[in-house]
């Protein structure tokens, strides 16, 4: 957190918290293959209103490893041999980098979905028939429309 007050009174941004803060952002960057720019305004790291749409975006990228680090890593935490376990027992993390791999955007951007429609659910197959088998893949109806390029 950037300090809002000069006094260390009522100030809780310790250079101990900014150490935190940084390394995150650091992190990020790298991650992303970007400078701090292209999140924030250097006006102001704090300020939303002056920041990049990326920001949010970052935003939600920090609470989705997050979230798939304690809801799916963590407990396959016993599933793996302990060589492949830190030091204290821990499993390994998900960050920016296991997807973005020094990129923006994944792959660049690539639409990947397009040539794995399986992985889409079923929700993209024809409903089958009462009693019957789903129809063969050539007989279903193309999903164009859900695999469109914006
Ligand atoms: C990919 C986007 C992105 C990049 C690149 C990035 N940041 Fe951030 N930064 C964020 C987001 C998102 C937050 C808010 C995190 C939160 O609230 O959970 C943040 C918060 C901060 C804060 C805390 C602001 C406050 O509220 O007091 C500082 C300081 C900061 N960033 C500095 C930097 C610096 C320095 C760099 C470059 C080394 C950098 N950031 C690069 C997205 C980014
Ligand atoms: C599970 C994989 C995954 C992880 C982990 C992940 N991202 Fe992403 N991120 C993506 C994908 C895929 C896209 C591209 C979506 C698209 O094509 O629009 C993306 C896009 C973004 C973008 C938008 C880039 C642009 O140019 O518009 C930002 C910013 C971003 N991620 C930040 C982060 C940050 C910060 C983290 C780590 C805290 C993170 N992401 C972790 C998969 C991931």
């Amino acid at each position: 957190m950037i300090s809002k007050d000069a006094l260390p009174d009522g100030n809780r941004s310790s250079i101990k918290q900014t150490d935190s803060t940084y390394a995150l952002m650091i992190s990020i960057s790298q991650s992303l293959g970007v400078n701090c720019d292209f999140c924030h305004n250097t006006r102001s790291f704090a300020m939303w209103d002056g920041s990049t749409p990326k920001r949010t975006t970052a935003w939600y990228g920090i609470r989705l490893a997050r979230d798939l680090n304690n809801n799916y890593m963590v407990p396959l935490t016993e599933h793996f041999p302990p060589q492949r376990l830190g030091i204290l027992g821990d499993v390994a993390k998900i960050n920016c980098a296991t997807c973005h791999q020094g990129v923006f955007k994944p792959l660049y951007g690539e639409s990947m979905a397009k040539d794995y429609p399986e992985l889409l659910g079923p929700m993209h197959t024809v409903a089958s028939p009462a009693g019957g088998s789903p129809p063969a893949a050539a007989s279903r109806p193309a999903t164009a429309g859900l695999l469109a390029q914006p």
